[in-house]
């Protein structure tokens, strides 16, 4: 984290995430449009460990995807490291989104692909200015999975294959990681691990963590806990 002493008592962070008045509406069959997120402004300084909390349906997901530039915003203003992400398209939405890690509550890793290929996936087949496979493995290496780049998820635990989609979500180096709701379908064993080691990046490489979670002991261990509710912020922290 980048931090600029100021003065005796003030501290000066960076913020990485600035949102703006940011909305996101999808529209109905019938009736008006449902408003998933809705008029969201906050800011997330660089190398902190964000939690989003609330209930089922509150826009904590959508929130995410419109970080992320999963989906377009309706509205607002979304500022990532000082790159405005609302409006982008074609290959700066391409690049932007290899720029931040996702990691998912399913996994979702490629069923025929190995682990280290699952990895490897995400980078761009023509850029060759470092050795692919050595940097996957290294990740493997960094979640506990040395021994198994070769076995295919089928043959991995969910706590193993959720390791794997986190090394591979960090394959491009990025400063901004989005976990949405990533120990969700692990036991609560495997899920504090899998925390441990999301909490051991933004400690070691100052990895900014966003992360959408319904369990309150893990909202405890980030450095803010944010709560939604009908798509709207309804409490900050701090
Ligand atoms: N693609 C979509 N089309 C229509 N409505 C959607 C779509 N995606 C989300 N929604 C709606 O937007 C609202 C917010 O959904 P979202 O998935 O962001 O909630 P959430 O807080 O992540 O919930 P959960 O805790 O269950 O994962 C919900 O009412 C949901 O039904
Ligand atoms: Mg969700």
């Amino acid at each position: 984290m980048e931090r600029t002493s100021v003065g005796a008592s003030t501290t000066v962070t960076t913020p990485l995430v600035c949102l703006t008045g940011v909305r996101k509406a999808f529209p109905l069959p019938d009736g008006p449009p449902l408003v998933a997120v809705n008029d969201v402004s906050l800011s997330i300084d660089a190398g902190t460990a964000i939690a989003l909390t609330g209930p089922s349906g509150s826009g904590k997901s959508t929130l995410l995807h419109l970080i992320g530039a999963i989906e377009r915003s309706d509205g607002g203003s979304i500022d990532v490291g000082g790159q405005e992400v609302t409006g982008l398209s074609g290959r700066a939405l391409a690049a932007y989104r290899r720029r931040v890690g996702f990691v998912f509550q399913r996994f979702h890793l490629l069923p025929t692909l190995t682990a280290l290929d699952n990895v490897m996936a995400p980078l761009i087949p023509f850029r060759t200015d470092f050795d692919k496979a050595a940097r996957a493995r290294e990740l493997l290496a960094m979640v506990g999975l040395a021994d198994r780049a070769a076995a295919l998820p089928s043959r991995l635990s969910g706590g193993q294959q959720q390791r794997v989609a986190i090394a591979r979500a960090l394959i491009n180096q990025p400063a901004l990681l989005l976990a949405d709701e990533p120990t969700g379908n692990l036991d609560s064993q495997t899920g504090t691990a899998i925390v441990d080691l999301l909490l051991r990046l933004r400690d070691e490489q100052g990895t900014t963590l966003v992360m959408a979670t319904h369990d309150n002991g893990i909202a405890a261990r980030c450095d803010r806990a944010l709560q939604m509710r009908d798509g709207r912020l309804t409490s900050l922290d701090s």
